[in-house]
Order: structure tokens, then sequence, then C-alpha cells
């Protein structure tokens, strides 16, 4: 079943709109979403973009996503030499972000080759050439991720449980993978639009410790009120 260019593309571009923090069920189609190929094809277009006109192209769940954490970020004072993992990073958007911040001890990591080749563009042209990502698959990793600080995923948690063979190993990979990461008392900020707050607590609970909810948008239906975009933190307890 192909998805169109178009559903992907209209998610997320612009805060300022609402709707563009919202990530609906027809947005997520799980067998393709969930699969490197899907996005590969997709940085791969990104990445010609890109080139071309200098777009980095889409900000998954809006800016809005990367300022809310930022906040937090400051509010929890995280020192700037804080080592900070982008899992899935993407364009390297939130990566741009940490270092304009600040932060200095970044690293992202993808598992599809374009996107590591777009976010060292955009790196590259905001003069961060310092921050390195590796291709890597998260869930594949060898031992090599080991001693964060700060663990940020945005999107990549949503992703992987899209995986059309085997999410519930994935998953189950993916909060042993954040474990082994993590330090004791590090932290882990996700943004999710798959799953809800309590399903996050459920998922991340043996290991972690639930320290707060970032506020996102609401909406209203049927008299009841929801958020369309989770974000949440989490320390690692042993
Ligand atoms: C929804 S996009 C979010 C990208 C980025 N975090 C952002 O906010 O723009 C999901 C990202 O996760 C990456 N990804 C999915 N599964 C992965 C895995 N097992 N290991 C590493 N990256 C993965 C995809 O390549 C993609 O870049």
């Amino acid at each position: 079943m192909e998805v169109s260019t178009e559903s992907v593309e209209q998610k997320s571009r612009n805060a300022s709109d609402p709707e563009d923090d919202k990530c609906s069920d027809n947005d997520f189609e799980p067998s393709i979403l969930g699969t490197k190929e899907y996005w590969e094809e997709a940085y791969q277009r990104e990445l010609e973009t890109f080139t071309d006109i200098g777009d980095v192209g889409e900000i998954w769940f809006g800016e809005e996503s990367m300022s809310r954490v930022l906040r937090w970020m400051d509010k929890a004072k995280i020192p700037e030499n804080a080592s900070i993992l982008d899992i899935g990073t993407g364009n390297g958007a939130f990566l741009v972000e940490l270092a304009k911040h600040g932060y200095r001890n970044l690293i992202g990591i993808d598992y599809s080759p374009a996107s590591v080749e777009l976010s060292r563009n955009v790196l590259k042209a905001e003069d961060l050439t310092d921050v390195p990502v590796k291709e890597m698959d998260f869930l594949n990793c060898q031992g090599e991720l080991k001693g964060f600080d700060i663990c940020i995923d945005k999107g990549t948690f949503d992703a992987i449980s899209l995986n059309p063979d085997d999410s519930t190993d994935c998953k189950t990979l993916y909060v042993q993978t954040l474990k082994d990461a993590l330090k004791d008392k590090g932290f882990f900020v996700i943004t999710s639009c798959n799953w809800t707050k309590q399903q996050l607590l459920d998922r991340f609970i043996e290991g972690f410790e639930y320290v707060q909810e970032l506020p996102t948008p609401s909406f209203q239906f049927g008299g009841k009120t929801g958020n369309s975009v989770t974000a949440l933190i989490f320390k690692r307890v042993h």
C-alpha cells in the first residue's frame, strides 16, 4: 500500500498553526512508517530539497516541541556540558537548537543514511560541524550508546512502535537500549503522538521514575479534553 507524500509533508511544519501540533491516526500508516525504507526515501527527498533550496524539511510536532524541552532544560538547570543523545535525529534540527542554546556535548543517531547526510549538512550550514551524527540503529547499537545524561526522543519511539514485523519486540528492545544508554539519574525526554501519557507511563516503568509532563496543546471533543502530543520526562533509576 502506498502512502502519499502529502500525508507526511503536511505534518508539524509550523507550530503557530495549532493543526500542525497534531498527528492524527490517518497520518500514521503502521506498515510503512515503521520501516527504514520509508524514512530513507523521506530523507532522500528532504536532502534534495535542502540541497536545492536550503529548506531543512519537517519539524516534527512543530518548533514548539523543541522550545518546550529547552524551557524544561533551563528550569531543571541541565548544565551546558551534559551529554545529550538525540535518538533518531531526522534532519538534525533539534541538535541545532540544542547547540544554539549552549549545549556542547551532543550526538545524534539515525538508522537512515540520508537522514545522517541531511543532518550533517544542516549542522554544517549553521557552522556546527563539531556536532557528530552517526548512522546507527538504536535497536542494534552493540552497546555503543552509554553514559548519557539525557536521551531525547521526538517521534522515534512512535516510528519504532509501528514496525510491521515485530513491534512488541522492538518496544521491549527500545526500553532496554534506553536503560543501557542512560546514566543513573539521567533523563529521558519523549515527545509522542502515538501514545497517551498513561501508555508511556506503563511502558517506561521498570528502571524509570516519572518526573513530569510538559504542557502541550489540548483539544476538546464531546465534552472531554485530550492532548494530541504527549511530552514526558523520566529519570533513570536503578
Ligand atoms: C518521526 S521521525 C522524527 C525525526 C526527528 N526526531 C525529529 O523530531 O524531526 C522518526 C525518526 O526516527 C528514525 N528511526 C526510526 N527507527 C530508528 C531506529 N531503530 N534507529 C535509529 N533511528 C530510527 C527515522 O529514521 C526518523 O529519522
